[in-house]
């Protein structure tokens, strides 16, 4: 890569009408997290000196997404074109001296290497001042088109669909937007820009023919798709997800139905995890290695232990801790709670801000009951505990280690280690009632 320092300047001063959205465009997630995030977290990996989003509308919300991360907001107040976009960066950019990345902020899933690639070419021996990333395409609709020097990759100009002609249309190698250029270079070429075009717009991609040093690398197709509307943003999803299923596959975890798996920007999966078909993972979830998440699951938050099983039908929610060999069956529900090793919570179950210790067995329709409807309480349940059956826990309580709670019981009060707890009403037998009581009711109902 290049020894300069490196800027990263992010056009995202659209309007994103198509849309129709009181969130901005590219705030709008993908896999979970903000379009705009995506592309700064690959873009940090080059280790930037400075990072510009330059925004319009909605610049509020945009500045609260990227202030965490150190980036600077540029305003362009009227969007006069890409080129006047970038200039917008140019007093965030003031004192620097290096290469500037020009990214698009609806453009979320170019790779770091791709972003590394555009660098490293301006310092090939032919130096060209700009390096613009193209791509190819038998559909290239109103892209612009890439006029390149036979036989090289010497780009001559870039050609705005509206203003090609029929020759200059036929072309299939388009501008996806994104440059990289000598930062010197750029805001002299900037500086000459007009607006004298079919757009009347200041146009970024004029640079190219004003530099007389531009070459072109190229990208697939996919790494560039833009997002204008909620289909195309759903098009950059579904690629997103295909290339996600694929590298958890190539790391080592088996996907039983891929297409039915869906992934977070952040999911972390350990080797031979197995992952049965129709299962989500929200933001958040690690699983680590040897554990089975069984179908129709949801995890959000959630941290899965070795060779744990989760499902079918389960749902982890924020602060769910598996230990290792824990098993969370159906219809379970588990919230800020943490299930020690080999414990089992098998059916119809909801543990939420609870502990349950090592080896406890939590029986079917087990409920904490760990609000008030003001407040949230704890509870414990100590290791080898078992938890009968349709027993509601109402927290704060504790269940002792080796402590057994009888089916159907409300346990209010803390249970000692190792005893038993009986908490329902006494069962009482009333010998032959059943019989006498239908006898009277047949005979009543042939009266009438
Ligand atoms: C631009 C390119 C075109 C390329 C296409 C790829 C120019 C002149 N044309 O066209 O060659 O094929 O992208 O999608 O650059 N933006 C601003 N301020 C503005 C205008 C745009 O911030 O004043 C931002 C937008 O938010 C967007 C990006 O720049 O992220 C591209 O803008 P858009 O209007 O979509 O450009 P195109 O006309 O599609
Ligand atoms: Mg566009």
């Amino acid at each position: 890569m290049s020894s300069r320092n490196i800027a990263v300047v992010v056009l995202a001063a659209g309007k994103g009408t198509r849309m129709k959205s009181d969130l901005h465009k590219v705030l709008h997630p993908v896999a979970g997290r903000p379009m705009l995030l995506h592309l700064l977290a690959a873009a940090d990996t080059l280790s930037p000196e400075r990072t510009v989003v330059v925004t319009g509308a909605g610049r509020a919300q945009v500045e609260a997404a990227v202030a965490p991360r150190g980036a600077q907001i540029a305003v362009q107040a009227e969007q006069l074109g890409t080129g006047h976009a970038v200039m917008q960066a140019r007093d965030a950019l003031a004192g620097f001296d290096g290469d500037v990345l020009i990214l698009y902020g609806d453009v979320p899933l170019v790779r770091a290497e791709t972003m590394r690639a555009m660098v490293a070419r301006l310092d090939a021996p032919d130096a060209p001042a700009v390096v613009v990333l193209g791509f190819r395409t038998d559909d290239p609709g109103a892209y612009g088109r890439l006029i390149v020097a036979p036989g090289s990759d010497r780009l001559e100009k870039i050609v705005e669909f509206k203003d090609a002609d029929a020759a200059e249309r036929a072309v299939t190698l388009c501008n996806s937007g994104l440059m990289a250029a000598r930062g010197a270079a750029l805001f002299a070429l900037l500086a000459k820009l007009g607006n004298d075009n079919a757009a009347g717009e200041y146009y970024l991609t004029d640079v190219v023919e004003l530099s007389g040093a531009a070459a072109v690398i190229e990208a697939d197709a996919g790494e560039v798709a833009g997002v204008n509307s909620r289909g195309e943003l759903a098009a950059v999803e579904h690629a997103w997800q295909q290339a996600r299923r694929a590298q958890a596959m190539a790391d080592g975890a088996t996907l039983i139905a891929p297409q039915t798996v869906f992934f977070s920007h952040d999911t972390v999966l350990g080797r031979d995890v197995t992952v049965e078909p129709n299962v989500v993972f929200g933001t958040g979830v690690t699983v680590h290695d040897g554990a089975t998440i069984h179908a129709f699951s949801h995890l959000e938050g959630a941290e899965v232990g070795r060779d744990a099983a989760v499902g079918p039908y389960a749902r982890l929610r924020p602060g769910a801790i598996l230990s290792d060999a824990a098993k969370v069956g159906n219809f379970v529900e588990i919230k800020k709670a943490r299930v020690g090793v080999g414990a089992k919570v098998n059916h119809l179950t909801y543990l939420g801000d609870a502990e349950v210790g090592a080896g406890a067995n939590i029986g079917a329709g087990t409920i904490t009951c760990n609000y008030d409807g003001f407040f949230k309480y704890r509870t414990v349940i100590g290791e080898g505990a078992f938890v009968g059956s349709n027993s509601a826990l109402v927290a704060p309580v504790t269940i002792g280690a080796g402590a057994i709670v009888a089916a159907g019981s409300v346990v209010v009060r803390d249970v000692t280690a190792d005893s038993l707890a009986v908490a329902r009403g006494r069962q009482e037998e009333r010998g032959g009632w059943a019989k006498r009581f239908r006898d009277a009711m047949t005979a009543k109902k042939k009266g009438k």
